[in-house]
């Protein structure tokens, strides 16, 4: 049975307001009851000249927008849907490693929530094999120079029922609880917010450390996985690690054989054997 509107309460804007303790300072968060999808509200934003740290939080997104153009539907008060806008100062080199990041991080909340969650390369995030965050990151051109915009939406109250597909979960299914959608936002939001800032602080310990926790954290190395590449070939092979550059690193003949690496954004699908 899918439960009503009376358990399903609608987030604590209290608790999100400019100057609350709890979240991270440089960022200014709006929450919204219904928009067509906040990742085309912030790039419009951007476009008007908003500064990094905005944050545009749906209550409900009702023409979410998933990759490839796919579309990312939930049912009322029961996801986490928001978009951050970034104007990072890293050179345009780094950028790739930014959806890296944001997947690491939404990792890290849901793992101190008390799950065995993962992120399946380059930035889905699982609870075991089970897909319960997704994140599109889009860059956009401004009058203020290039912007990235944030997408992350996090299942968090979806009965099994309510799930979009069989390899989909929630937060409370995992947990079996019920789970307040503010704390799960307040936590996301300033993992990320660290993150980035540790990302735009830069240097070399900054990019290794990164590299190295996100490798950790990113259940796609060591397992064999078939990737379908934009016009149609497919890359078989064990995925054998994560390089500098934030790609996956495929060794395509065995584990003596030859090494393709692939970038994010250069990828249909990542299927794990
Ligand atoms: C995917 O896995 O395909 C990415 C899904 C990203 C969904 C989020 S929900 C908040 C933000 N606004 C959107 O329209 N999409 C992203």
């Amino acid at each position: 049975m899918t439960p009503d509107s009376a358990v399903r309460p609608p987030l604590d804007r209290s608790r999100l307001a400019d100057g609350n303790p709890e979240l991270m300072p440089d960022l200014t968060v709006e929450v919204v009851d219904a928009l067509e999808s906040t990742n085309v509200e912030v790039a419009r934003r951007a476009q008007d000249g908003a500064s990094d740290g905005l944050v545009v939080v749906a209550d409900h997104q009702t023409a979410g927008r998933g990759r490839l153009d796919r579309t990312w539907e939930t049912p009322p008060g029961t996801a986490v849907t928001f978009s951050i806008l970034l104007r990072p100062e890293v050179p345009a080199r780094l950028w790739p490693w930014l959806p890296l990041l944001t997947g690491y991080a939404v990792d890290k909340a849901i793992t101190a929530a008390g799950l065995d969650a993962g992120v399946k390369w380059p930035n889905d995030v699982l609870v075991g094999e089970k897909k319960v965050a997704g994140i599109l990151v889009e860059r956009v051109d401004t009058p203020q120079g290039p912007a990235a915009i944030v997408g992350v939406g996090i299942n968090v109250g979806l009965t099994a029922d309510e799930l979009p597909v069989d390899t989909a979960t929630s937060l409370e299914i995992e947990l079996d609880r019920t789970v307040d959608r503010t704390d799960v936002l307040v936590e996301v939001l300033n993992a990320i917010r660290e993150a980035v800032d540790a990302w735009e602080m830069g240097g070399e310990p900054s990019s290794v450390r990164l590299h190295e926790s996100y490798a950790a954290a990113c259940v796609t190395v060591g397992r064999d996985v078939r990737v379908d590449l934009p016009d149609g070939s497919v890359l078989e092979g064990r995925a054998v690690e994560i390089d500098a550059s934030g790609q996956l690193v495929v060794a395509v003949g065995g584990t003596d054989g030859e090494r393709r690496a692939v970038a994010a954004g250069d990828v249909v699908h990542v299927r794990t054997a």
